[in-house]
């Protein structure tokens, strides 16, 4: 996809820390040698040092240069517990048990990110999304002035000239099972300002349903029609429309047949689902059924970049991954 080739150069013009939790796992060592040796990142992997140098010597690696940190036997233990404990106390953690929950190298990097010992997180390699989010909820946090963390996909279709030559971003396919209104507004709002910071494109975003302005009417629809106008009114300087089904949204004849007076419609390069199910059943079709390439789920929201994988991810995927934390990193 060109656009990882521009996410990689600019991840190169200014190198930053980026924490791995699955530091023992045999792709995420792959990946981190391979970024090392790209000077995408500074990668960082966490875990039993004993275990990850047998790893890496199994696979042939050299690793002097890579900096690996054992969360049990780290000169920062201290610090990191008394900062969770101090984030988690009035949520009744005890000192006991922050002590416990810091060990996990998990919460050990979510804390190593809060106190600025890291600039990005990625993980998801084993862990399922919510055994990263939960953490990156509870420490990490969202960032000032967004009141919700939701995530987006890098879509690139091949052999397709929809949305952006062929890349669309997806949201929210990853983190909020049900939005409100005020939330999809949200969503839409960010999706776009990250879509412009992180992807350097002009964001043309649709809000998806399965109505087109007012051809069929449910609670539902109502939802992503409220959202809509909400995200329109707060940020009239993006170009935002819906409500409009898929093929409203992409297709430029039949936007001019369903949707004649939309500035987006046919031409969107931002597709927001209405809610989880819709949008991570939809990136997964796209993905399957179109061969495409899909980058993420790219958190967006939290105070600093934490991203996930798919458990089905391959080394190319995570260094990609890295990539995109690395330049969130640069604009944070
Ligand atoms: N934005 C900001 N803050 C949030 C959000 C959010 N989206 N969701 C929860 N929080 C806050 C809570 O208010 C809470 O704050 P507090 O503890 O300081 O009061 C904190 O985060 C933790 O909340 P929990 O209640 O412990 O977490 P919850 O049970 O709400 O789970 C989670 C949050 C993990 C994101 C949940 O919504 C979830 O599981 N989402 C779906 C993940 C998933 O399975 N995705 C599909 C697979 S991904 C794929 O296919 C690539």
């Amino acid at each position: 996809m060109e656009l990882l080739n521009s996410i990689w150069d600019l991840a190169k013009k200014d190198i930053k820390r980026i924490v791995l939790p699955e530091g023992e796992e045999r792709r995420t060592i792959e990946a981190a040698r391979k970024i090392k040796d790209l000077g995408l990142a500074h990668p960082i992997l966490i875990g039993n040092k004993e275990k990850i140098i047998h790893e890496i010597k199994s696979l042939n690696l050299e690793f002097e240069d890579i900096e690996i940190i054992d969360s049990n036997t780290s000169r920062n233990i201290d610090k990191y517990v008394d900062k969770f404990y101090e984030l988690r106390k009035n949520k009744g953690v005890t000192i006991e048990k922050a002590k416990q929950i810091v060990k996990d190298p998990m919460y050990f990097a979510t804390v190593m990110l809060k106190c600025n010992d890291a600039d990005g997180l990625v993980s998801g390699a084993v862990h399922t999304t919510g055994d990263l989010l939960r953490p990156g909820l509870q420490v990490v946090k969202a960032a000032k002035g967004a009141s919700v963390v939701s995530s987006f996909f890098i879509m690139g279709v091949p052999t397709s000239n929809y949305g952006e030559e062929g890349m669309l971003l997806f949201a929210d396919c990853a983190v909020n099972p049900n939005p409100s209104y005020e939330q999809l507004a949200e969503i839409a709002i960010t999706t776009a300002d990250t879509a412009k910071k992180v992807c350097k494109i002009e964001p043309r975003v649709a809000m998806l349903s399965f109505s087109t302005m007012g051809s069929a009417d449910h609670d539902t629809v109502e939802k992503v029609r409220m959202a809509t106008e909400l995200a329109k009114k707060l940020r009239p300087d993006l170009l935002i429309d819906g409500e409009m089904q898929l093929d409203a949204a992409i297709v430029e004849s039949v936007a001019k047949q369903k949707a004649p007076n939309s500035n987006i419609a046919g031409k969107a390069n931002i597709l927001i689902f209405p809610d989880l199910q819709s949008g991570n059943i939809g990136y997964k079709l796209v993905q399957r059924f179109a061969n495409a390439e899909a980058v993420g789920p790219i958190c967006q929201g939290f105070d600093k970049p934490i991203n996930d994988l798919s458990r089905g991810c391959s080394v190319e995927d995570i260094i990609n991954v890295v990539a995109v934390t690395a330049v969130q990193a640069q604009n944070n």
